[in-house]
């Protein structure tokens, strides 16, 4: 089977970009291959050092992936910093990574303009983490949405440096998605991708109340309507169908296509529709989180048994490569 390997940040509550960014594709792939998923405890320290609600994030969201479909008996379900091996890869991987390189990436240079006062060392080799996280089991396939493109692009450019100087010991990790495209779900006010904390208003989260969902689906982003037939359709409306495109029928996204080209389209109709197939799409997830997250001796169960499925894995590959780099002294 091959392998493959994802993560997510503990740093809030999920949204429906991670779910349908990544989450929907590592049930879909828990089938078929030798899945590795974990929460990436480490790398929420980059930007959140303030550690009195990771514990609760971090059962939230296996809560969460186990809500949305994930089975513990088929994907390996673990938590990052249970993994000491992949801090070694990291060391290792940090001799090959370029301080200029590293400023480039996109996600450093929003953080730092984000927050100036926190431009820490962690933040800088944070693709250089990501790459220990995924290659540490030699995976090949990374579901992740659209925004992490770039660092796995940085995860093949590191593997490939190892494996030059070195010996082949890591293949090509690729991002993936099952419809080919990487996804970037749009936020409600017309601005950008969903987030964990960006505008709490334009995010729908996988814990939002029923009134929450429909408040924020009403408040979305709109204007009076196309004016002619067949008009160009703005950003912010591609957004909404593009919402309703991953939750409603596919007969109902229709009709309010054919509406739109007949400049004859009611968005509040069409809001009201998108927020009740969007409360039929999370409320179970909600319902479902909720009561795993209350059952601690059961995610701490599975916390550990993954742990201890990765943890060989990742013992296997960091013998591999200190013989490789020589560091075997006793052989
Ligand atoms: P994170 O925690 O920000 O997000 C988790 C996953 O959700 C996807 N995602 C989205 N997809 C589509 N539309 C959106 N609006 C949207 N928002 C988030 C992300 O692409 C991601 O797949 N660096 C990673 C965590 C990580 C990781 C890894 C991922 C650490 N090590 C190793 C893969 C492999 C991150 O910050 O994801």
């Amino acid at each position: 089977k091959e392998i493959v390997v994802s993560g997510i940040r503990p740093t809030g509550f999920l949204h429906l970009g991670n779910y349908f960014g990544a989450m929907r594709n590592y049930v879909r792939m828990q089938e078929q291959y030798d899945c590795y998923f974990f929460v990436a405890d480490w790398h929420s320290l980059t930007t959140h050092p303030d550690t009195k609600e990771l514990q609760d994030s971090v059962l939230r969201v296996l809560a969460e992936n186990i809500a949305a479909g994930l089975d513990p008996e088929k994907a390996c379900l673990y938590v990052q910093s249970a993994i000491p091996e992949i801090s070694e890869l990291y060391l290792y991987l940090n001799m090959l990574a370029y301080k200029g390189e590293l400023e480039k990436t996109v996600t450093f240079k929003e953080k730092v303009r984000q927050h100036p006062e926190n431009v820490n060392a962690g933040l800088l080799t944070y693709p250089v983490l990501q790459t220990a996280d995924i290659i540490i089991h030699r995976a090949k396939y990374v579901p992740v949405g659209k925004d992490q493109e770039q660092h796995l692009e940085m995860a093949r450019n590191f593997a490939q440096r190892f494996n030059h100087r070195y010996g082949e010991l890591f293949p090509e990790p690729h991002a993936f998605n099952f419809g080919n495209e990487l996804v970037k779900v749009p936020s409600l006010d017309g601005t950008g991708k969903m987030s964990k904390s960006e505008n709490q208003l334009a995010t729908l989260y996988l814990a939002d109340t029923d009134e929450l969902i429909r408040k924020k689906v009403m408040k979305a982003k709109t204007d009076s309507g196309p004016t002619e037939p067949n008009s160009e359709m703005p950003d912010y409306i591609q957004n909404i169908f593009q919402l309703m495109s991953l939750v409603s029928e596919e007969n109902t996204l229709q009709k309010f296509r054919d509406d739109f080209n007949a400049a004859n389209i009611r968005y509040g109709d069409m809001k009201k529709q998108l927020a009740e197939d969007m409360v039929r799409f999370i409320a179970p997830i909600r319902e479902k989180a909720e009561a795993i997250r209350a059952d601690e001796t059961y995610l701490k169960k599975v916390m550990q048994q993954g742990a201890e499925k990765a943890r060989a894995s990742a013992q296997e590959t960091i013998r591999e490569a200190r013989a490789m780099m020589g560091l075997n002294y006793l052989g």
